[in-house]
């Protein structure tokens, strides 16, 4: 019987020669063998470790550890001096099932036909009152693209809205975000939306949503659904209501004596502005003027305003916030917390930029990077792209959808990535390393644009992601091997033999199944087994040629051979074609 280990998703070399009660330095040799060079000190992940154990022949059985999957950011505790806060709602659901159009219902705003390509790129936040109550909406993108930033959506939020159009029902994505939203532990309405539309059916979508355990509260279970129309703006303020209510359950509370902390939710460059970070206020409460760091990045905040440009004095927890004075373009994710002066911000993002440094060379090899290793041997072909983007969140997005692209044949290469646009320094990385150059929402200066027709580099601008994504694809299938397709034609039992050279052979014999063509490749074959592979150069209908000759007819035939074939009265020769058909993904 074998022994069974128990290792978590990650190992160092060290722990794992230790469990496996061998020598490093066999452990070490043996991950070389296979290509990758590792230090004792250095991660792998499970399914390097259980390759390993195999190729090492070991009687172990690896299991995976099953670590609790805690909530990647715990809820903040808060005090009794706490002080009621508005609800952090996010919209979530199926691509075009009307999230943006929802959220501008509510506004009154629209904001949908300004998006590229109708999609929402960026996740956006703002603040609405309803009875005079303010509610902070996070709207988050519908695309798959977008998974990575979606389930930051659904951390940062108090409550779930998920979008399910009545006309198409419930989708992947809309199980999706059911997903997210429980894992959060995050409380759902669901808007069952275009109710206008014909074919619409609240009743399907319900029916739809028990098969995956939301018993709706009109069939006896526990969430809300509402019935509206972004685009007749009908159930709107029914929704709201609905919000505040849930809300008023949940008792959402945050500390306001405490320095301002949140999360940032987005980041870019604006023209005259440098990095602009829309954050939102957790507790705390933030003015112009205070220091904060965010991760590698700290500011002295010289703008803050609400996320549609109003200047404020001051922004209390649940409050979304445009903030700039940033040194550097904070990161998608990172939380901020204000401190007392400019050197101890400064201090704080020197300290977490060089522990992501080191996180970083500690590099992690997992299975994918192993297999492409192997991999490499056996040709696999890759495909060199650099990307830039406008902003941190749809950089990560992009790249993060281009991993999904990797087959064991084909894989991207990223060589270059940043925020911003495109400059000397991407051309010069794509001449040297042959990459294409990919841009997402950023511009292209007129001399770089020239510069690079100059010397031909490839330069593809994109405002839709899927767009950007399914062009690698096709660059991708490119270098895909080619599929070869044969199709049967026909064929011909030979009677009688006229000629035979090293390399061509004359005879003739009867068609007994589908037609023999010229020119046609064909197998002689003797009693089901292939002899040789060879080609039909002529075919004879009496003492005529013929392009084609029938089933049930006779004819002569010649055919040429790489290598001398005894052919002989019964063999058959099987004709056929033979295509290459590029592949797809
Ligand atoms: P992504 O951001 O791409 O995930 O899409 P979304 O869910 O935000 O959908 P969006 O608001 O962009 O709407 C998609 C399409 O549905 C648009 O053409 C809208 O005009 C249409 N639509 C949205 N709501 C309604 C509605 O209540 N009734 C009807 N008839 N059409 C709607
Ligand atoms: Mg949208």
């Amino acid at each position: 019987m074998s022994t069974t280990i128990q290792i978590e998703d990650h190992i160092t070399v060290g722990d794992l020669a230790e469990k496996l009660m061998l020598p490093v330095t066999k452990l070490i040799g043996e991950l070389m063998k296979n290509g990758i060079m590792a230090t004792v000190n250095e991660r792998v992940d499970f399914d390097t470790a259980q390759i390993i154990v195999g190729e090492l022949d070991l009687d172990i059985e690896l299991v995976r550890k099953e670590v609790q999957a805690a909530p990647p950011r715990e809820k903040r505790i808060v005090s009794d001096t706490a002080a009621s806060r508005p609800p952090v709602v996010a919209v979530m659901g199926h691509v075009d099932h009307g999230k943006t159009s929802l959220l501008d219902a509510i506004r009154g705003a629209h904001v949908v036909k300004g998006e590229a390509g109708g999609i929402t790129q960026h996740i956006s936040a703002y603040q609405i009152e309803h009875n005079d109550r303010p509610i902070t909406f996070l709207d988050t993108p519908g695309h798959e693209a977008f998974a990575a930033l979606r389930e930051h959506g659904a951390q940062l939020t108090d409550l779930v809205i998920i979008v399910v159009a009545a006309d198409d029902g419930v989708k992947p994505q809309t199980i999706e975000a059911i997903r997210f939203a429980r894992k959060a532990g995050v409380k759902m309405i669901i808007a069952i939306n275009k109710i206008d539309k014909e074919g619409a059916d609240s009743n399907r979508v319900k029916q739809q949503l028990s098969e995956q355990e939301i018993l709706v509260e009109e069939w006896g279970g526990d969430t809300v659904t509402v019935d509206v129309s972004a685009k007749a703006h009908t159930g709107i303020d029914q929704l709201l209501d609905m919000v505040l209510l849930v809300a008023d359950v949940e008792d959402l509370k945050a500390d306001v004596d405490v320095p301002a902390g949140g999360l940032i939710i987005e980041a870019h460059m604006e023209k005259g502005r440098g990095p602009v970070a829309v954050a939102l206020v957790e507790a705390g409460l933030l003015h112009p003027g205070d220091f904060v760091v965010a991760g590698a990045s700290y500011a002295r905040i010289r703008n803050l305003e609400t996320t549609s440009g109003q200047p404020l004095k001051q922004a209390g927890p649940s409050t979304p916030v445009l903030i700039s004075g940033f040194k550097t373009l904070p990161e998608f994710g990172d939380e901020f917390v204000t401190v007392k002066d400019e050197k101890k911000a400064r201090q704080a993002a020197q300290e977490a930029a060089s522990q992501r440094q080191s996180d970083k060379s500690r590099l992690d090899i997992n299975s994918n990077e192993l297999i492409r290793i192997i991999n490499r041997s056996n040709d696999l072909n890759e495909l060199n792209i650099i990307i830039k983007a406008d902003v941190k969140g749809s950089l990560t997005s992009v790249l993060d959808s281009l991993k999904a692209l990797d087959t064991e044949e084909v894989a991207v290469r990223v060589v270059g990535s940043g925020v911003g646009n495109i400059n000397e320094n991407d051309l010069h990385r794509a001449q040297t390393s042959g990459a294409i150059i990919y841009g997402f929402n950023v511009s292209v200066p007129s001399n770089i644009k020239q510069l690079a027709s100059r010397d031909r580099l490839q330069l593809r601008l994109y405002k839709v992601i899927y767009e950007l994504i399914d062009d690698v694809k096709v660059e991708l299938e490119k270098l895909l091997a080619p599929e070869i397709i044969e199709k049967d034609l026909g064929r011909l039992v030979v009677r009688g033999i006229f000629k035979t050279t090293k390399t061509e052979v004359i005879c003739g014999g009867e068609v007994t199944k589908g037609k023999l063509v010229t020119p046609a490749l064909a197998r002689v074959m003797r009693d089901g087994e292939p002899l040789a592979e060879v080609e039909i150069t002529n075919l004879k209908r009496g003492p005529q040629d013929a392009k084609e000759v029938f089933e049930g007819e006779m004819c002569g035939l010649s055919f040429k051979s790489a290598a001398r074939v005894d052919i002989q009265e019964g063999d058959h020769i099987e004709a056929f074609t033979r295509e290459t058909v590029a592949r797809s993904l």
